[in-house]
């Protein structure tokens, strides 16, 4: 069958036909591919710049994809939930079935750090024709969401880190006089696919949302900003428009984009790292450490997302399918054939916000 094909740390991918065989076991299910969508974490590997990409335990080559979409083609024995048919999206980590948080599903917390990511680490990845895969990963996709279903796992990502945000942050009363999130300003750095899903998550949530990057916003990104009611702020040239921030969120990784930032914190805010890049660097200084100190402020790290989050996903797509269909239709900018993904891999088409790769 054909599939997106790299060398873990080399430059380059190709679409190869690979021979793999994969006799349909016990609880297990055979799924066809529909859509697989890019991402940074696909452009790192493609690139080398991510050097924990490894390939699965016998093979010399990682088939690429954590962002599926697919069918049921056909279903093994012992198989409850799902039926030929049913749409599906795979979980992208498997846990190290060994600490307490892999055996109870969330093996985004895995604390061995012996887990395996499908197209990314030691596991072989979604974009081919046909996996087989267990149906305990599988998350059923309502047939109404087929055509945004391929976003969950970027999106399982979001919810995730929010989840924890919310958590978190009841340490104290956050919620405003009214109980919403209505008088609290989120600032989301970066305008991709996940700074887009932190933007429609927030202000579905009530919170007050700017979006910062360092350049204009491209037609694209001004309706979907308009549309959510967002404010964009171009941070090279009007700086002075970012408010006193009640959450921070970074999805670009470069410390000289957050950084600076921080003083606009307020007591008790929150900033979430998610975004990641090699080799970048900024200074912080005492005077910010004591300011972060005094003012209680929270930072957290996220990763990655458990199977309760995928169908969190599929709830606010579900919800958002309805609100905002036009802005869901404007994330998937491209859907290219299998034979284009090698250049879309290797360099991101100009406007991008989500190419997806189309299999059938
Ligand atoms: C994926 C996560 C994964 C992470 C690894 C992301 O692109 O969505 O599932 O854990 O890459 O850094
Ligand atoms: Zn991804």
């Amino acid at each position: 069958m054909k599939a997106v094909v790299v060398i873990p740390k080399k430059v380059g991918v190709e679409v190869k036909d690979v021979d793999i065989k994969e006799p349909l076991g016990k609880g297990q299910v055979r799924v066809k591919t529909l859509y697989t969508g890019i991402c940074g974490t696909d452009r790192g590997i493609v690139n080398a710049k991510i050097t924990f990409a490894y390939p699965q335990n016998g093979f010399n080559f990682l088939i690429l994809g954590h962002e599926g979409l697919g069918i049921v083609e056909e279903v093994g024995e012992g198989v409850k939930t799902l039926k030929k048919g049913d749409y599906v999206v795979p979980v992208v980590r498997r846990g190290c079935g060994v600490c307490l948080n892999c055996k109870i599903g969330r093996q985004d917390f895995c604390e061995t750090g012996k887990f395996v990511e499908a197209g990314i680490r030691g596991k072989n990845g979604f974009m081919r024709e046909e996996f087989v895969d267990d149906e305990l990963w599988l998350v059923k996709v309502p047939d109404s969401l087929k055509d945004y279903a391929v976003l969950t796992e970027p999106l399982s990502n979001v919810v995730k880190a929010i989840d924890e945000l919310l958590f978190v942050q009841r340490r104290m009363v956050w919620t405003c006089e009214d109980s919403t999130f209505e008088c609290r300003n989120a600032v989301i750095i970066g305008s991709g696919p996940i700074g887009t899903f932190f933007s429609l998550l927030l202000t579905t949530l009530g919170f007050n949302v700017y979006i910062v990057n360092r350049r204009d916003p491209n037609p694209t990104e001004a309706y979907i900003a308009q549309r959510i009611g967002a404010t964009f702020i171009n941070s090279s040239r009007e700086k002075d428009k970012i408010p006193e921030a009640d959450l921070i969120v970074d999805t670009s990784g470069y410390p000289s984009a957050f950084i600076p930032l921080l003083p606009k914190m307020k007591h008790n805010s929150a900033l979430v790292l998610f975004g990641t890049v090699g080799g970048e660097k900024d200074e912080i200084t005492s005077d910010l450490i004591t300011s972060i100190v005094e003012k209680n402020i929270l930072i957290v790290g996220s990763v990655n997302a458990s199977k309760k989050d995928f169908e969190g996903a599929l709830n606010y797509l579900s919800i958002w399918k309805d609100r905002y269909r036009d802005v869901l239709d404007k994330i998937i900018t491209s859907r290219v054939p299998v034979e284009k993904a090698p250049e879309v891999l290797l360099r991101k088409p100009s406007g991008e916000i989500k190419t997806v790769i189309q299999w059938q």
